[in-house]
């Protein structure tokens, strides 16, 4: 199949799109056929990724964002309409990484922090987007939620949460805006090979051996893999889907308990 074109016209705000995540999905909506505007709470990394789409003969450009922060989500759907004219797409990946705890040792601060970013980020983002897609004639929204969202795990209440109320924001994002034609899906990853989510085993190395097994397909995900699901939701091909969670885990969801070497299931209690 010819993707070159699938999303050609569209132009899609990336929030988070300096990550490992957001680069993957730029450089796949990019290759369709998209305009790209990056966003990141680190410039040099969203201008990286930015650089990446040019040199691939793609159209980017790139900004600062905290997208905890309601006037800066302002500016960057303004910047975006400045630079390409509209907005088709808004990709939802940003998000924060808060020190494992519990009630007892987080502090407000830290609880505060994983919402305002993971759950108030994809609000406001919306909030600003939704006119502009509105009178693009339509569009797609897709927050990046996570496996942990549905499965969560302990010391992790803050990304666990904020995970699973991105899942069901999304499906009421949907309702409130289908009569816009603008469609709202959610993609929840597995365990994908990236240096944040590594970082916490020790590494890419260790986590494949460590967290690989969880999976069915008995090794972690990839970026590229996570941008390909993207690339649908955000393409015509996925017309008629709205409100759904799109699980790309491997398979993670599915079982409680690991594969062997030998591809053999193994439950754990
Ligand atoms: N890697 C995984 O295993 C995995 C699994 C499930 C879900 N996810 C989700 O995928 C997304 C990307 O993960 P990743 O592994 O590529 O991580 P990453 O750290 O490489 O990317 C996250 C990006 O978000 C940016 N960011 C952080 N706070 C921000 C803020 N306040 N405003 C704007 N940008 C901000 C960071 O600077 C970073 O560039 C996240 O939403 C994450 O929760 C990842």
């Amino acid at each position: 199949m010819n993707l070159a074109n699938r999303l050609e016209g569209q132009v899609a705000l990336i929030t988070g799109g300096g990550g490992e995540i957001g680069t993957a999905i730029a450089l796949r909506l990019a290759a369709e056929g998209s305009a790209i505007v990056v966003g990141d709470l680190e410039l040099a990394k969203a201008q990286a990724t930015a650089d990446k789409v040019i040199a691939q003969g793609g159209r980017a450009t790139a900004a600062q964002i905290d997208v905890s922060d309601a006037a800066a989500c302002e500016a960057i759907v303004a910047f975006a309409k400045q630079s390409f004219q509209k907005l088709t797409t808004l990709v939802n990946v940003a998000a924060t990484v808060i020190p494992d705890g519990t009630v007892e040792t987080l502090s407000l601060d830290q609880w505060n922090r994983a919402i305002g970013v993971n759950l108030t980020g994809a609000f406001l983002m919306c909030k600003y987007g939704v006119p502009h897609m509105r009178a693009a004639g339509g569009g797609s929204i897709i927050n990046i939620a996570s496996q942990l969202g549905h499965l969560g795990v302990q010391h992790r209440a803050p990304y666990c949460t904020t995970k699973a109320a991105l899942i069901f924001f999304t499906k009421i994002l949907a309702q409130d805006h289908a009569p816009d034609n603008i469609r709202a899906n959610s993609i929840s990853p597995g365990f994908i090979l990236t240096e944040r989510s590594s970082k916490r085993v020790g590494g890419k190395d260790k986590a494949r051996v460590l967290n690989g097994p969880r999976h069915l397909l008995n090794r972690p995900g990839e970026p590229e893999e996570i941008a390909a699901g993207a690339a649908f939701l955000a393409s015509s091909d996925a017309s008629f889907v709205t409100g759904t969670d799109l699980l790309i885990d491997g398979g993670y969801v599915t079982f409680k308990g690991r594969m062997t070497p030998e591809g053999k299931t193994v439950m754990v209690s």
